[in-house]
């Protein structure tokens, strides 16, 4: 099994990764923590603690940056609802899951206790790793990989090049990718190909309870437009732990823009390197639709005792 600590911002599609994700019997989740994005710190940890409580699952929850490492907080509750996870009635979070510990210091600890090396994977703002990487930094030699869903590598949803969970927080982004720890980008390229439509969540809602509570979310997700399909980006960053092959894999640079007027926020895949520095990221360039398809039905099928 492959240690994971999952930071997130649940968020419809955070919630769909994470059932994904603790349900696989591939991954070993040891530690969630959460991070202001789609709404507040305090919503999005909130979201969790339901999303735990109806999983049942017992996983440690540290809550995390309450906003960016610079800038003012943006959120996306236009996409999510306003309380981030709008569409289902969930049973009330429950607090004995939350540790005291600020998420960073959870992290450091689970990380340092590790006997083997962990990943971490994120599926909104870059800001917790960021301060990890930067308070303790001697976890690098700790960490397997990153695995990020955020990022582009043309044209963004937040910005014209930007996507969200980089435009929220380009200067912990920056930080992240300049670690020299191997860092793998799930963007908004393959996860705007990540896609449900109503078919698809018709059969969802009678595969299993989880499989009814996401079609309730995807009919709120987006003010509930389906037509073009509903995006499963942070899905995309757990189809990458657990069948990298639908995947195209490019080993390249990518820099963070962070001063830029109109374009902070942007990642710059340096294909053709220009910016003659040596590969820091594994770019998923392209995703086989049809097998991201056929996966995502089965993981969700799968999301049962
Ligand atoms: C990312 O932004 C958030 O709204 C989603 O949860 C995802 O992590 C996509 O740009
Ligand atoms: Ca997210």
């Amino acid at each position: 099994k492959r240690a994971v600590i999952i930071d997130t911002d649940p968020g419809i599609d955070d919630a769909v990764a994470l059932a994904i994700a603790l349900y696989s019997e591939a991954l070993d989740v040891r530690l969630l923590t959460t991070v202001a994005g789609n709404v507040s710190c305090d919503k999005v940890t909130n979201n969790l603690l339901k999303l735990l409580a109806f999983f049942k699952k017992e996983i440690p929850v540290a809550k995390g940056a309450a906003r960016p490492l610079l800038r003012e907080a943006i959120d996306a509750s236009d996409v999510h609802g306003l309380s981030g996870m709008e569409g289902y009635d969930f049973p009330e979070a429950s607090n004995h899951l939350l540790l005291e510990e600020h998420a960073v210091e959870a992290m450091y600890r689970v990380i340092m206790e590790a006997t083997s090396k962990i990943t971490l994977v994120g599926i909104g703002p870059l800001t917790n790793f960021a301060l990890l990487l930067r308070i303790h930094p001697e976890v690098a030699e700790k960490i397997d990989e990153i695995v990020i869903m955020g990022g582009a590598i043309a044209g963004g949803n937040k910005g014209v090049t930007s996507e969200f969970n980089i435009a929220v927080d380009p200067e912990a982004a920056k930080i992240v990718f300049e670690s020299g720890i191997k860092i793998a980008m799930a963007g908004l390229d393959v996860g705007l190909k990540a896609l449900v439509f109503p078919e698809d969540s018709e059969k969802i809602k009678l595969m299993n309870p989880v499989g009814d509570m996401m079609y309730h979310l995807f009919k709120k997700y987006r003010g509930g437009s389906f037509a073009t399909g509903l995006k499963m980006y942070d899905s995309c960053a757990m189809a990458y732990l657990l069948k990298p092959e639908m995947f195209e894999l490019v080993d390249t640079y990518v820099a963070v823009e962070t001063t830029g007027a109109l374009t902070s926020g942007t990642t710059l895949v340096d294909f053709k390197g220009y910016l003659g520095q040596a590969a820091n990221t594994k770019v998923c360039v392209d995703i086989d639709e049809a097998v991201f398809k056929s996966w995502f039905l089965a993981a969700i099928e799968n999301c049962k005792e």
